[in-house]
């Protein structure tokens, strides 16, 4: 097996999660960790199902975004955690986690960025009623999806397109590169020891 492992941090449904759990023999790192911020999100399932440890947390509970990062980075060393994926997870990250794991969290997002950062990329690309959208992997930085882009993959809206088939079309990309990315980074990483 490998000797790095990584934390999923998802807030929903968890299909990327899935996607990624689905490639983890060949991932290169190990996946030890989920962090939900949403105790009824169904991802938190899909991990449980496959044994995966989790650490479910509620926002409100603490005074402070400091408060429960620090909590977060003390499960995240425990279990000696240096990578960080991030698989719709609704919250910005901050300079708690930040400070420590820059340079080595990613993120997805349905759009090709700069374009649509923040909520509801998808819904924004088809209201905007541009021709092209796609999928965007990036490191995350102390903005809303302004972090460097590792990886971007086109998609052509079709006119026959809704909301709905969009979104469909653009999670099967999302499925397809975000473990072939994660994979990727990991064989650099290891080049790199
Ligand atoms: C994905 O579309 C991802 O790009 C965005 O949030 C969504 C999460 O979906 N950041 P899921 O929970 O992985 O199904």
């Amino acid at each position: 097996m490998t000797n790095i492992q990584a934390a999923i941090f998802a807030s929903g449904t968890g299909s990327n999660f899935e996607a990624i759990m689905n490639q983890h023999g060949s991932l290169g790192c190990e996946v030890v960790l989920l962090v939900c911020d949403n105790p009824h999100a169904p991802v938190i399932k899909k991990a449980r199902t496959r044994g995966i440890k989790t650490f479910v947390f509620h926002p409100e509970a603490y005074e402070t975004k400091e408060a429960y990062e620090q909590k977060i980075v003390k499960q995240l060393q425990a279990l000696n955690v240096s990578w960080i994926f991030l698989a719709g997870y609704m919250r910005i990250v901050g300079k708690t986690i930040l400070n420590i794991f820059e340079g080595q969290i990613v993120n997805i997002h349905p759009s090709l960025l700069p374009e649509f950062p923040g909520k509801d990329a998808i819904g924004q690309a088809f209201e905007a009623g541009v021709t092209k959208t796609g999928v965007t992997i990036h490191y995350i930085d102390e903005g809303i999806d302004t972090g460097p882009i590792i990886a971007q993959q086109e998609l052509k809206i079709l006119p026959e397109d809704t909301r709905e088939t969009l979104q469909t079309r653009i999670q099967k990309i999302e499925h397809e590169i975000y473990p072939k990315i994660i994979q990727q980074l990991m064989n650099q990483t290891l080049k790199m020891k």
